[in-house]
């Protein structure tokens, strides 16, 4: 066996200043206030100001687009600040309609300055046969209440890891996050530059128009508006391709995507065509698969079945009953069961909960789990699909 020699030399400086602490200390306790400790400090102020858990919020007002979009104006419901978010995160609102306890994610359209001066704006746009959009939709009216949890989400300009230049690829809805970092650039708190390539079917479908109009002559911000299904002058016409994207994308750039589900399927094979480094691309997409049958790999000999689900949770033992083609979350909210959630789309964690028994149907896709995860049997129920009878536990 060999053997080192290593000297270690003391820092004599470091020693005289230790010495020093003890004297220091037993003054600063002999001149200490004899008063009771404070309830709270300023530091546990602002971090429950940051991580409020939940939120009451009140629809403040409400701006009608179409029958089909509306945008919520929320502020505090107890007079409290707003917790900050960065552009392009998103607020998860918890509703209750009828005997389901249901979340549902949305993009801050608003600015973070805009939470600072006291409100959120999140945009719902009707979903065909979705439940809570319509819902949403057609009751919510200024003065209700809803619960919300903090801000979340990824879908934010990292000045080190991206490009100067964002390319955005918005459609419908997924105009949201990209009005929220469009206007944090003008308000010049976002250093980045944005190039916005928002698909709609023709001019009337646009959302928040006037606004886009009015950022588009900010000299860092070029908004180009790409119509499917009409052929009009100052619009491109079609889909947002591999080609559209390098007509109008700097050199450099990160690519940022939020839209519908068929739309990313398109997307997201031009962008492989531009060979743009991983981590130059963001992709923001709420809900999961709509037909969870279509998914490749989804064992057809199990479409259509109906399985028994039990769950444990605060001690309790229930059973409910899930459908092969419905998320796990989805069986747990139609049933009642308050189940955490945020993003939906097997990201975010959130709704991580261990299977005791069973088999489900993971789409790889949406598998955000983690290695150690995967290995111990932990899920994301909002991204798994019951293919047996389950049992899992929620923390
Ligand atoms: S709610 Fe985010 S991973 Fe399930």
């Amino acid at each position: 066996m060999s053997r080192k020699k290593f000297i270690v030399r003391s820092n004599f400086t470091d020693i005289a200043n230790f010495a020093k602490m003890i004297p220091t200390r037993s003054k600063m306790l002999d001149s200490g206030s004899p008063a009771p400790v404070p309830a709270t400090y300023p530091i546990n102020e602002l971090a429950k100001l940051i991580h409020p858990g939940r939120m009451k919020l009140k629809i403040d007002r409400i701006v009608e687009h179409s029958d089909n979009v509306k945008s919520f104006i929320l502020v505090s419901a107890e007079g409290k600040k707003l917790a900050p978010f960065r552009a392009g995160q998103y607020l998860t609102v918890q509703l209750k309609i009828g005997s389901s306890v249901l979340t549902r994610p949305y993009s801050i359209a608003s600015t973070p300055q805009n939470a600072r001066d006291g409100f959120y704006n999140i945009t719902v746009k009707r979903v065909p046969d979705g439940f809570a959009s319509g819902w949403m939709l057609d009751n919510l009216k200024p003065g209700d209440e809803l619960t919300a949890f903090s801000p979340e989400g990824t879908f934010v300009y990292e000045p080190i890891r991206d490009a100067k230049t964002v390319v955005g690829i918005a459609g419908g809805s997924g105009i949201t996050p990209f009005l929220s970092l469009a206007g944090s650039i003008a308000d010049g708190s976002c250093k980045a530059e944005l190039v916005l390539l928002y698909g709609a079917r023709n001019a009337d479908e646009i959302i928040f128009r006037e606004e886009l109009d009015k950022l588009n002559q900010n000299d860092k911000i070029k908004v180009v508006y790409v119509l499917s299904d009409s052929n009009e002058e100052g619009y491109e016409k079609g889909f947002i391709d591999a080609k559209l994207i390098q007509k109008y994308a700097p050199e450099h750039y990160s690519i940022f995507l939020c839209g519908p589900k068929a739309m990313y399927e398109f997307a997201e094979k031009e962008i492989e065509k531009l060979g743009i480094r991983k981590k130059n691309v963001r992709f923001e997409l709420f809900a999961s698969a709509s037909k969870p049958e279509a998914i490749p790999g989804f064992p057809m000999d199990k479409a259509g079945l109906t399985f028994r689900l039990t769950v444990r949770q605060f001690g309790k033992e229930t059973q409910i009953e899930c459908l092969s083609h419905e998320s796990v979350l989805v069986a747990l909210e139609r049933a009642g069961i308050e189940a955490p959630a945020r993003c939906r789309s097997g990201e975010c964690g959130f709704c991580r909960s261990k299977l005791v028994s069973g088999e489900v149907f993971i789409p790889s896709n949406t598998d955000g789990r983690r290695i150690a995860d995967v290995k111990f049997g932990y899920i994301h129920p909002c991204s798994s699909y019951p293919m047996s009878d389950l049992t899992i536990k929620i923390d």
